[in-house]
Parts: C-alpha cells; sequence; structure tokens
C-alpha cells in the first residue's frame, strides 16, 4: 500500500493501536524529533527504555541505542526505523579484537561507553554514556586499573578530568573528529562573544577551545543559561532544532566541517531515520531488534550498574 498522505497523523494512530513509545535521540531529523515522545540523550533515552510500560519502542536512533533498549526489555518489541544505522565508534571496535586487547589487561575493569555493540557490552563491567562517563570513573578505587573503550576522544577527556590513567581502545567517531581546530579559531574570530560548546567526543585539539563541554543534554541545558546569547556548537546540528526552540531569541552557529563540501558533521547513519521509515516500521513491525538470550544477559548487568552508578 502507499504512504498516508498525513504521515504524522497515521504515525500516532498506529502509536496508539501498538501501546508504543517513540523515543528520539537528538541528532535525529528536526521532523522526527517532532512526533517523538520523549527525545534525549544516551542516557536519558536508556532511563526511558528502563522504565517505559509501553509494549513496543520504536527507536529513533542508532543501533546500539535501540539494542540497549532490546537488552533491558527483552519481551517489548523493539523497532528500529532502519537496520542499517549503525555508528562508526561501533564499528571501530569488534569483538573479537576487543576480547585479545582485554586478555593482555587481565587485572582491568572495562568500562565501555554505550556506542558499542551488545557484543562488546558483553565483555565489558560498565557501561557509560557521555554524561556520565566522569562520574561513574570517579567512583572506583583509585588503584583498580581500568580499560576504556571505545572512544579514545572521550577516554581522554575523562582521564584528564579525573587524573586517572587508563588504557585506551582506539575508536573514534567518524562525524566528531570531523570538526578542526581551525575553523572553531576562525569562527571564534568571527563571533568574538560566543560561547563554544562541544561534545566530549572531539578531538583535544578542538576541545581545547570550548567554554563547556558536555552530553548532547548537557550542552542543551547550558544553552539555556541567562547570560550567554551566542553559541558555536561542535556536535551533531540535529540538536539545534531543540536549542533553538528552547531560545528563539538566541543564535547558535553549528560548526561546519572540516571539508566544507560535505555535510559530514551530519550523523550519516542517525540521518538514515525518516519520518517514512518510522511510520513503515510501525505499520510493518519491522526491523525489529533482536539478540541471543546469552549475549544479552551478559550485556545486561554493565547496563545495570551504569543505571545503579549514575
Ligand atoms: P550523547 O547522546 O551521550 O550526547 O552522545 C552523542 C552520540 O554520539 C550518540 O551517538
Ligand atoms: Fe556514532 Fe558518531 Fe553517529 Fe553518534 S554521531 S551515532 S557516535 S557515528
Amino acid at each position: 500500500p502507499s504512504l498516508p498522505l498525513d504521515l504524522i497523523a497515521a504515525i500516532q494512530d498506529l502509536k496508539r493501536e501498538l501501546n508504543a513509545v517513540i523515543l528520539a535521540h537528538y541528532y535525529q531529523d528536526p521532523a522526527i524529533q517532532d512526533v517523538a515522545d520523549y527525545i534525549g540523550d544516551s542516557l536519558g533515552l536508556s532511563r526511558q527504555a528502563a522504565s517505559t510500560n509501553a509494549d513496543v519502542i520504536v527507536f529513533a536512533g542508532v543501533h546500539f541505542m535501540a539494542e540497549t533498549a532490546k537488552i533491558l526489555n527483552p519481551d517489548k518489541l523493539v523497532l528500529l526505523p532502519d537496520l542499517a544505522a549503525g555508528c562508526s565508534l561501533a564499528d571501530s571496535c569488534p569483538a573479537d579484537a576487543f576480547a585479545a586487547f582485554k586478555a593482555q589487561y587481565p587485572n582491568h575493569l572495562v568500562i565501555s561507553y554505550i556506542n558499542c555493540t551488545a557484543e562488546i557490552k558483553a565483555l565489558s563491567d560498565i557501561i557509560c554514556t557521555s554524561s556520565n562517563a566522569v562520574k561513574i570513573v570517579q567512583q572506583l578505587p583509585a588503584e583498580q586499573p581500568l580499560i576504556f573503550a571505545p572512544d579514545r576522544n572521550l577516554g581522554r577527556y575523562v582521564m584528564a578530568q579525573t587524573g586517572r590513567q587508563m588504557v585506551l581502545w582506539e575508536g573514534s567517531c567518524i562525524v566528531h573528529e570531523t570538526f578542526s581546530e581551525r575553523r572553531i579559531l576562525e569562527l571564534k574570530a568571527t563571533y568574538p562573544t560566543a560561547q563554544v560548546i562541544a561534545h566530549p567526543e572531539c578531538e583535544e585539539a578542538v576541545l581545547r577551545h570550548a567554554d563547556f563541554i558536555g552530553s548532547t543534554t548537557a550542552l542543551l541545558n547550558y544553552s539555556q543559561r541567562q547570560d550567554h546569547d551566542t553559541f558555536i556548537v561542535v556536535t551533531e546540528p540535529g540538536i539545534l532544532h531543540q536549542m533553538q526552540r528552547r531560545n528563539p531569541e538566541k543564535t547558535f552557529i553549528p560548526a561546519p566541517p572540516q571539508d566544507q563540501t560535505c555535510n559530514c558533521n551530519e550523523c550519516p547513519f542517525m540521518r538514515l531515520n525518516t519520518l517514512e521509515k518510522l511510520y513503515l516500521c510501525m505499520r510493518d513491525r519491522q526491523p525489529q531488534i533482536e539478540l541471543p538470550e546469552d549475549i544479552r544477559l551478559a550485556a545486561l548487568k554493565p547496563i545495570q550498574r551504569m543505571l545503579e552508578m549514575s
């Protein structure tokens, strides 16, 4: 059958019919954010997934996020509009290579950023997100040696904030590594009173120029501070939709990619989801997230530990 003319109304109807909740990450297309029941960062979305009483979770985000929702809710149907919505950071840490890496450090505790596959979570002791990584590492005994995976940039940032040494897995996000120190300095020269606000997945050379560093939710909260009216936003520009909505009178400048001929500051995986695919996945009850029960149970433990510690 062809698509309904009013996709938004059709999505709302399906939501009632399925008793579904739509969870969306801030990097989703504004049209998707506008139909979501809850918009958040990775931690907020995990908390919503852990506490929802809906029968169906429609995850407008990337695969590892929907997978986390399924790990927390084995009996619920978890739908992802496009199964190809992956993550370069998750891809940069294959399970077999990580298992061999981990074996070199037998007495280390493994803290993994939530941007990883269920297999990596199953090999981890604690999961963290960009909003609780520092807080979680600070709670671990000082003498406990640590491995941090898969994001080297977040890992370095956490080391600087906590003064702890950690063994890092050398993974990264293609979106956050597209920002360059040179372009940030050019923008700062053009907007001398602007606050530079950046996500900790950016490289150290970029973070050095930030007035504030935080998860997408933390950046959004910072944008509401009374004392500033212009912001250079160094993360995926999907977040500008909520910033602009909460602060209609303020100016938000998305940091451009190093290569200005592409729009590679947009996450190509997040942007695979569209309103049409959102409707279709609800209509067809697929693609669904499924995973082996042994991996799910092993991945659940470090996620629960994160939820308890943050
Ligand atoms: P947060 O949702 O923790 O801000 O992380 C951003 C991100 O890259 C999600 O893929
Ligand atoms: Fe992964 Fe980066 Fe996209 Fe986030 S922005 S989903 S870390 S590729």
